[in-house]
């Protein structure tokens, strides 16, 4: 049989970031050899110190190469050194509007009750998946200031919305919420009282919902909606939410998860190249340290394999991942966890030579 190959595009990034894609890269490549299939990988040097030696953000010309590649591995980008969100919104954003990836797949599972801030909650409680719109809403960049810097100054940042982005989010959470592993119950999560230009997602909810009349329709608005994750998280299966929300939520769900340090997502735009990360930044405090949990990077690898199709591979990592949490091997995900951040990939791949040598059974 002929093993199949893939290109892999990484941008390391800053901080923390290139400490934990090394970890996902062990990871990628202990997979690659258990699942035998092969990959190239393509580093892009984007972020801080390539901008500060040269002065470029991320050329157009990266994108257009990156469209070439079958997924892309990022770690994190942001640096104190570098005006705000300069770095984050030419590359992260960039690479997200550039190649119109419209969907955020934010997973929270919990795997060990002890990882859980939430009393008396357990695995079988914390088990939901956002989709997070990811290229419209208070993101599109459309902004502007007023008689800056007086007494009289005026600030604007516009929330668009459109009807084809609003609805191929909510197409693709219908779809995610049929998919076997899910519990069939779908929340759309927005806040349509007060924001009432939101009302276009209360319509497309219902318009689209109508052709998935096997999913259970739920609703939530935003504020009411982290009560909810706080106090009844088994409430949610999928929720579908508009871009802004669902990048605070999903910080939430990423605490009840265990933290910061397992958190991941993918940037997708269905049957094109895609970009997976870790939720978390650059943490820059913490860069050099040896003490970033790369968890949520391994994570972010399980949900490229997922996407790229070498799903026995995501299979593996998954249950690796899941075992060294739930039989307590790894008890801590923080950053004063006492945990060397390449113990815990140590600990990960052992579960996964260990699963992988186990006879199949069925
Ligand atoms: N997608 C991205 O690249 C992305 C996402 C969020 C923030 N940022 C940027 O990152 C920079 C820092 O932002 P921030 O401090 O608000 O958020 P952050 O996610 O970098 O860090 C917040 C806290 O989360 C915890 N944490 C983060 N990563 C961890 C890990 N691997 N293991 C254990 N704990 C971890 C730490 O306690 C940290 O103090 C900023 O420049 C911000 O704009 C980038």
């Amino acid at each position: 049989m002929v093993k199949k190959t893939y290109d892999i595009a990484v941008i390391a990034g800053d901080g923390v970031g290139p400490e934990v894609v090394r970890e996902g890269r062990r990871v990628l490549e202990a997979a690659s050899v258990l699942a035998g299939f092969g990959y190239r990988v393509t580093e892009f040097p984007f972020g801080a110190e390539h901008y500060l030696a040269t002065g470029e953000l991320m050329p157009e010309s990266a994108l257009a190469e990156m469209r070439d590649f079958d997924a892309i591995l990022l770690g994190a980008i942001g640096d104190p050194r570098v005006e705000t969100g300069l770095l984050e919104r030419a590359i992260v954003a960039g690479v997200r509007f550039g190649l119109d990836l419209y969907i955020n797949l934010r997973p929270v599972k919990l795997y060990h009750r002890d990882l859980t801030p939430l009393k008396g909650k357990g695995p079988a409680d914390i088990d939901m998946v956002f989709v997070r719109e990811n290229t419209e809403d208070l993101y599109v960049g459309i902004h502007g200031f007023f008689k800056k810097g007086t007494a009289d100054e005026v600030a604007l940042q516009e929330m668009v919305m459109t009807r084809k982005g609003v609805e191929r989010a909510v197409r693709y959470a219908f779809e995610l919420a049929l998919h076997p592993s899910r519990r069939r119950r779908l929340t759309l999560v927005d806040k349509a009282n007060a924001l009432r230009g939101q009302d276009i997602w209360t319509r497309v909810f219902e318009h689209v919902g109508a052709e998935y009349p096997s999913v259970e329709r739920q609703h939530a608005y935003i504020d009411a909606a982290c009560m909810w994750m706080v106090k009844n998280p088994e409430w949610f299966d999928v929720v579908v939410v508009p871009n802004m929300f669902g990048d605070i939520i999903t910080d939430l769900g990423a605490a009840i998860q265990g933290g910061m340090g397992v958190a991941a997502s993918g940037n997708i735009h269905p049957g094109a190249t895609s970009m997976f990360e870790p939720i978390h930044g650059s943490a820059p405090k913490y860069a050099g340290k040896n003490v970033a949990c790369p968890l949520a990077a391994v994570a972010a690898v399980q949900m490229m394999l997922d996407y790229i199709g070498e799903e026995r591979a995501a299979d593996l990592v998954e249950r690796s991942l899941a075992t060294a949490l739930a039989t307590g091997k790894i008890r801590d995900l923080s950053t004063s966890s006492g945990i060397p951040t390449q113990r815990y990939t140590d600990i990960v791949l052992e579960e996964l030579r260990a699963d992988s040598e186990r006879p199949a059974t069925g």
